[in-house]
């Protein structure tokens, strides 16, 4: 079976509160293979790529203005079931009720602000993998 790669960013707010390294440590601990890493100042172009399947949702609009408030640090990441692997260690998307001991789960929470900031983001499936790792490694 070929390895599998996923995309990870380690969102705006993971890269303000100087969490990298903590969320680095966790996906290195784990075991997975980091084969490339950029920090990305991503515009509104590249966003509307990555989020195009949730256009029209009412959450679009402050997801994608929280998404261009500040660099996000992309990762390709190798392993055997990493895509799987990386959404568990990541925790649910709601970082109030994430589970202790995910990234979302220990570094996250509600700050009452108008959008969701939930630190991480892993692709979810090979096809979103492969299209989300060409839009952030073209
Ligand atoms: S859905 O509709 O069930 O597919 O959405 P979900 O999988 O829960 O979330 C998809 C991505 O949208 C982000 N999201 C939000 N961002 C900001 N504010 C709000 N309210 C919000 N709700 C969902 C969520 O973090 C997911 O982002 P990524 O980067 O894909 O993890």
């Amino acid at each position: 079976m070929a390895t599998e790669q996923t995309l990870v960013l380690v969102k705006p707010d993971g890269v303000a509160r100087g969490l990298t390294g903590a969320i680095l440590a966790r996906i290195e601990a784990k075991g997975y293979s980091l084969v490339d890493i950029r920090l990305v100042d991503p515009d509104r172009e590249r966003l509307e790529q990555h989020y195009a399947e949730h256009e029209g949702k009412p959450f679009y609009e402050p997801l994608l203005e929280f998404m261009m408030s500040g660099p996000s640090v992309a990762i390709r990441l190798a392993g055997n079931r990493v895509i799987e692997g990386f959404r568990s260690l990541a925790g649910t998307t709601d970082p109030t009720t994430a589970a202790p001991g995910t990234i979302r789960g220990d570094f996250g929470r509600d700050w009452g602000l108008a959008v969701q900031q939930n630190l991480v983001h892993g692709s979810d499936s090979v096809e979103s993998a492969n299209r989300e790792l060409a839009i952030w490694f073209d």
